[in-house]
């Protein structure tokens, strides 16, 4: 029975969205949140979860590769890792593949053996991963299973396939109970506002034009974060060491379409959007089949993607200050104007 999880990536989005809701459906669960709080993490959601996780909740500022890992465990008497600590933006992986290497991959194996050196007790492992490690599907072609042939496009895909199959061996040559979600694409409140969704609702906010990759009709199957993280729980509670459980609401949608819904739901213009070049290996479509988690675990989606897009807008609407505060950063102003330009070159690179 799982009563003291270590949660790695805490202060992220999707972490943060989890640990809140760990605490609040299980009174019996104590939640240790591990996180180096890269530029990724934002620490005014520390305060949150002091508040909403009162004495069952602490924060340890670490990193998942560090040597100390299996202290911690044994120190917090750890049962359960939930591992969402991760370098998520392809758009950076592209830039700078070592440090996805290094979280991803590096981190991930040392986590599995520091879980295995653990002798006073068997720590269950839920690795969250991505539909990414499957690569493009064709515009026809079915969704993707559990068991389909990983073709990772980007370093960050690669990254977290890679993860995947270190989990899996795991398993398989130590009797590791290694558990792996693959989700969909992310959407709601605290996501950083480099990722599309943010990024387009605080451009809108401030009338700034909308950055479309290529012909944006690139397709993304879009979950409300709630979703992904009661399926990750259902994981935890219940799934069946060994194996792999796709998450999906089964809403695929072209990146247009969604972005004119939420400058619609906003009132601003379609004239916001600009065309820009395109993304380099970027995925045409992303799509998962979910019916594994959804007949062996009973887990299926609460909202449709309009609900939560009502929801993920006014909570931005609500919450200026929070992402303000993060694009005025001279981190974030400097990766914004020079990525871009930084693509042309890696484009440039492969043509000559
Ligand atoms: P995020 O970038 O918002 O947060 C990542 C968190 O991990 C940050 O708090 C950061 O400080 C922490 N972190 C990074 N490197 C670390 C390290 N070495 N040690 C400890 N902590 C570290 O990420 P997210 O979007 O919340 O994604 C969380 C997980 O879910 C990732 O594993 C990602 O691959 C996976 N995932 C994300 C999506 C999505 O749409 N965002 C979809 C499917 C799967
Ligand atoms: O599919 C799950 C993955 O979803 C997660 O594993 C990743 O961690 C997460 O970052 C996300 O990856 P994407 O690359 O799909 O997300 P992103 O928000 O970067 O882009 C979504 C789509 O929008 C993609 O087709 C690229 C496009 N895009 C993105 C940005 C940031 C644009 O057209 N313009 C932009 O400015």
């Amino acid at each position: 029975m799982t009563k003291r999880v270590l949660v790695t990536g805490g202060c992220g989005f999707i972490g943060s969205h989890f640990i809140a809701g760990l605490l609040a459906d299980h009174a019996d669960i104590q939640v240790v949140n591990f996180d180096s709080l890269t530029y990724a993490a934002h620490p005014d959601t520390l305060a949150h979860l002091e508040e909403v996780g009162g004495g069952r909740y602490q924060f340890l500022k670490a990193d998942i590769t560090s040597a100390h890992v299996a202290e911690i465990l044994s120190q917090y008497r750890i049962d359960s890792i939930v591992n969402f600590a991760a370098e998520t933006h392809v758009d950076r992986s592209i830039l700078d593949p070592g440090s996805f290497v290094r979280t991803n991959v590096v981190g991930v194996q040392n986590l599995l053996s520091a879980a295995r050196e653990v002798k006073e007790r068997k720590i269950r492992f839920v690795h969250v991963s991505t539909d990414e490690v499957y690569g493009s599907l064709s515009p026809d072609s079915p969704t993707s299973i559990e068991t389909a042939v990983l073709d990772p496009n980007s370093p960050y895909a690669a990254s977290k396939a890679s993860a995947d199959l270190l989990a899996l061996a795991s398993h398989r040559t130590y009797g590791q109970e290694v558990l792996i979600t693959r989700c969909t694409n992310n959407f709601g409140p605290f996501q950083f506002p480099e990722k599309l969704l943010p990024l387009l609702i605080s451009n809108a906010l401030e009338d700034k034009a909308i950055p479309v990759y290529g012909d944006g009709m690139q397709v993304r199957d879009w979950i409300y974060v709630v979703d992904h993280c009661r399926a990750v729980d259902a994981v935890l509670q219940k799934g069946r060491p060994g194996q792999i459980y796709n998450i999906s609401a089964s809403q695929e949608r072209p990146n247009l379409e969604v972005i004119r819904s939420v400058l619609d739901i906003l009132g601003k213009p379609h004239s916001l959007i600009q065309f820009v070049g395109d993304r380099p290996a970027h995925d045409r479509r992303y799509g998962l089949n979910s019916s594994k988690i959804r007949e062996d675990l009973g887990w299926a989606p609460s909202y449709t993607l309009d609900q939560g897009l009502a929801l993920t807008v006014d909570w931005y609407l609500r919450n200026q200050e929070w992402w303000k505060k993060i694009r005025n950063k001279d981190f974030f102003q400097y990766y914004q104007a020079n990525y871009r330009e930084k693509f042309a070159q890696t484009e440039a690179g492969r043509v000559s």
